[in-house]
């Protein structure tokens, strides 16, 4: 059945944060309806990405790992998540891997975005990855994550043709304005409620 609660979302952002404010704008222009972003969690102080979400309307957190175990930082990410009744969350630029006690506490519920078309080269340094392996397409995949490497079940993909001047740089910003669209559409989609996942497969109801 479609979904037609709303859907309270947290983005957990380390930098940037392009692809926190691609998902914000697409929440307030209507592309994901019966959404809202409830919090933009960084674990990086001077992250850029946390005065545009101040300024898009968002309430921001900042959670340092300040030298604890991943365990304890993660609990207070949690227990910020519970607090604010979040439902999904996604990793946008979150530079850090979540424990099985994270992933566990968020079934299904946790999406994240990666510049390449996985399974191929997960991991740091993807657009690298792909111009030295020398593939003729690269993209950007959102998927569910999982306690595997960039390995959960994939929600959506976009192809990106490398070309043959393509440095890292110029790759990675052709792939990011990808991101930006494809990470709207699959997040409203999980939140439409209409899909399942059936093993690896994220099928459309
Ligand atoms: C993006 O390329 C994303 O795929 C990867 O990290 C980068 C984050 O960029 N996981 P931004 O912070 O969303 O601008």
């Amino acid at each position: 059945m479609a979904n037609t609660q709303t859907t309270r979302i947290a983005i957990l952002i380390s930098g940037r944060g392009s692809n926190m404010i691609a998902l914000s704008k697409a929440v307030a222009s209507g592309l994901i309806p019966n959404a809202r972003i409830v919090l933009v969690v960084s674990d990086k102080p001077n992250a850029v990405g946390l005065q545009a979400a101040s300024e898009l309307g968002h309430e921001t957190l900042i959670v340092e790992r300040r030298g604890r175990s991943r365990e304890e930082h993660e609990a207070e990410i949690i227990a910020a998540l519970r607090e604010h009744k979040v439902d999904l969350v996604c990793l946008a630029g979150y530079m850090r891997l979540l424990s099985s006690c994270f992933i566990e506490a968020f079934p299904h519920r946790i999406l994240n975005i990666h510049p390449s078309l996985l399974p191929s080269f997960p991991g740091l340094d993807a657009h690298h990855q792909a111009l030295i392996h020398g593939v003729k397409f690269s993209g950007c995949t959102v998927h569910f994550v999982d306690d595997t490497l960039d390995g959960g079940p994939i929600i959506a993909q976009r192809v990106v043709p490398v070309l043959d001047d393509d440095s890292e740089e110029t790759l990675a910003a052709r792939i990011l304005e990808q991101e930006h669209e494809v990470y709207a559409e699959a997040l409203a989609l999980v939140v439409s409620g209409n899909y399942e996942v059936v093993g690896r497969r994220v099928v459309k109801k």
